[in-house]
């Protein structure tokens, strides 16, 4: 095999209920990840020593990718690549960075899956527990659709969602740290719940098919703190909403806004709206969307 290229998909959190913080630091997650059709594409080819390559779609500034072992995907080839010489890995970033969409997780899995493909010779291993290893969100990326997060989010469960969900997606131009929205949730909610919120009424609204029903029930207890460290946060989310659509959320720790829409009509009607005068890249996108897998014929 001279190389493969992976696909992998943005996560948004139809709930986000959040628990008080662990001894280890993390807080306790009860969620509903939702897989949406924003996607980086990452090409991995065998070569003679390692090099990293990140190009990125409009609208994403290359600076913000997380340089040295910062950056995910170097950390996930560092745990994989004993078995290659090196490795040229080229990722095309349409996942907006720092914008709570597991972009950075995202290309986690997917170079966890490319370097499990190139090296077919090596031991047997369960890479959702090396995910987990790297990162919370990581798991669910390989997984994609949509499943309930437990533990640390780690947990991953896949759950039916035969229907598909229209999203306006607005990225802000300059992301939030997920460590800093967390700190600033311990902040705000210094009584929060040893269990987090359970996520029953989205699962529900889930079965229905019906929009109206899952913007009711959609949650996040991070939106709180996002807004407070963002305050435009609130304008855009009053924005979205009157613009028609169904209803406004932060996505996991933010500052990207996901709107979810009656049809596609509706989304692009709403991405036209506030794209017309509001931040410069305004995305529509179904979900849910496939997990991590290997686009067929390519490179
Ligand atoms: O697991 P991951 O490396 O993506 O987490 C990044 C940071 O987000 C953690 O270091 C922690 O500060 C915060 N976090 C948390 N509780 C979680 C997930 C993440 O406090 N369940």
């Amino acid at each position: 095999m001279s190389g493969v290229h992976i696909r992998v998909p943005a996560k948004i959190n139809l709930h986000l209920g959040v628990g008080a913080a662990r001894e280890d630091g993390f807080h306790p997650l009860a969620t509903v990840y939702h897989a949406i059709g924003i996607h980086d594409d990452l090409i991995a080819t065998p070569a003679s020593r390692w090099r990293l390559e990140t190009v990125t779609a409009a609208g994403i500034d290359p600076a913000d990718v997380p340089a040295g072992k910062d950056n995910l995907v170097t950390r996930a080839a560092r745990l994989l690549h004993a078995h290659l010489p090196g490795l040229h890995v080229r990722i095309e970033k349409a996942i907006p960075i720092a914008g709570g969409l597991a972009g950075g997780s995202a290309d986690a899995a997917a170079a966890l899956l490319a370097l499990d493909l190139l090296a077919p010779g090596c031991p047997p291993r369960d890479l959702s527990l090396l995910a987990a290893e790297l990162g919370s969100d990581i798991p669910f990326a390989l997984v994609g659709g949509t499943a309930i997060g437990t533990g640390r989010g780690e947990v991953v469960a896949p759950v039916p969602d035969p229907h598909t969900w229209w999203w306006t997606v607005v990225p802000a131009a300059v992301g939030l740290s997920t460590p800093e929205v967390y700190r600033h949730f311990d902040r705000l909610h210094p009584d929060a719940p040893a269990v987090p919120a359970p996520a029953d009424r989205v699962l529900a609204a889930l079965a229905t098919g019906d929009p109206r029903t899952l913007a009711a029930a959609l949650h996040n207890d991070l939106q709180t703190a996002a807004v407070d460290l963002r305050p435009e946060l609130a304008t855009l989310l009053a924005r979205g909403e009157a613009e028609g659509a169904l209803r406004g959320l932060v996505s996991g720790s933010g500052p990207t806004c996901v709107f979810l829409c009656e049809s596609r009509d509706a989304a692009v009607a709403v991405a036209d709206a506030i794209g017309g005068s509001g931040p410069a890249r305004v995305l529509v996108a179904a979900g849910p969307a496939r997990g991590a897998h290997q686009v067929v014929g390519a490179p």
